[in-house]
């Protein structure tokens, strides 16, 4: 697979290792979904990089939307044909300074890529990109890889319904709004829990109650709880999953 072709992929966006090619030659899709602060992109980002996976953070997709939508169209979030606009551009211009730009993570784009993302045709324009890389993942570091970890909130229920493991990963919304609040005024930001916690509320009801692809677990998905769990713990959950996953299809197509 030759990443020159896509141009919004590049092998040095992943982290990888050769040990899970030494496991086995078929590409396995890992689908990781969930709501923010959750722990799901630090989470795939791991295993990403303990198993030598392509990982797109699918979520960055919807906020570089929003993030046309307000810098370069001026437009409002709830102005739908400017969201559908901002979608197409995105689909079309996609690379990976686009999804590492730090602006992508302030609140005001936050709060507009949770509208953005409830409009049916701007899902619809951005979801091809997605399983084309689940399908054909780039290389990483420069070698054909594993499999493909996407991260989000329909990844096991839209996007890739057929993905080989689902994860769930969740925590309490308090424990959410203090991670994002601890985050916020680490970056030096002044910010007030009660704020970060009604925001995140917002944003949740909004991700899970919208009608195209909402947030929920997929029926075959493991659900894992971070509240109380250091990250230590929640990767190695993950990988005896993913290991467990694996030697059932060993088992399987054992002659
Ligand atoms: O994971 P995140 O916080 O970067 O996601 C930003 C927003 O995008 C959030 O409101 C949910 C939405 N999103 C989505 O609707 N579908 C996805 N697959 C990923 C993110």
């Amino acid at each position: 697979m030759n990443t020159q072709n896509r141009p919004y992929f590049r092998s040095t966006d992943y982290i990888g290792s050769t040990r899970y090619r030494k496991l086995s030659m078929a590409s396995l899709v890992i689908a990781i979904d969930g709501p923010a602060a959750s722990g799901k992109g630090t989470l795939a980002r791991k295993i990403a990089e303990r198993l030598g996976f392509a990982y797109l953070d699918t979520g960055a997709i919807y906020r570089c939307t929003a993030h046309y939508l307000l810098r370069e169209l001026g437009a409002d979030a709830d102005d739908t044909a400017a969201a559908i606009k901002a979608a197409e551009y995105v689909r079309d211009h996609l690379n990976a300074e686009m999804l590492s730009n730090p602006d992508l993570r302030v609140e005001d784009v936050a709060r507009a890529t949770s509208k953005v993302a409830a409009n049916e045709k701007v899902r619809e324009i951005l979801l091809n990109a997605q399983r084309e890389y689940a399908k054909a993942p780039p290389e990483v570091n420069g070698l054909p890889t594993g499999g493909a970890i996407l991260d989000g909130r329909d990844i096991g229920t839209v996007v890739c319904p057929a993905a080989d493991v689902k994860l769930y990963v969740t925590a309490s919304t308090e424990i959410r709004a203090q991670r994002r609040f601890d985050e916020l005024a680490l970056k030096g930001e002044k910010v007030i829990y009660d704020d970060v916690l009604s925001d995140m509320a917002e944003r949740d009801q909004r991700d899970s109650e919208r009608s195209v692809a909402p947030l929920k677990p997929a029926a075959d998905a493991f659900i894992i709880d971070t509240s109380n769990e250091s990250p230590k713990d929640v990767l190695s959950r993950a990988i005896d999953i993913i290991r467990g996953h694996l030697a059932e299809q060993v088992a399987k197509n054992a002659p």
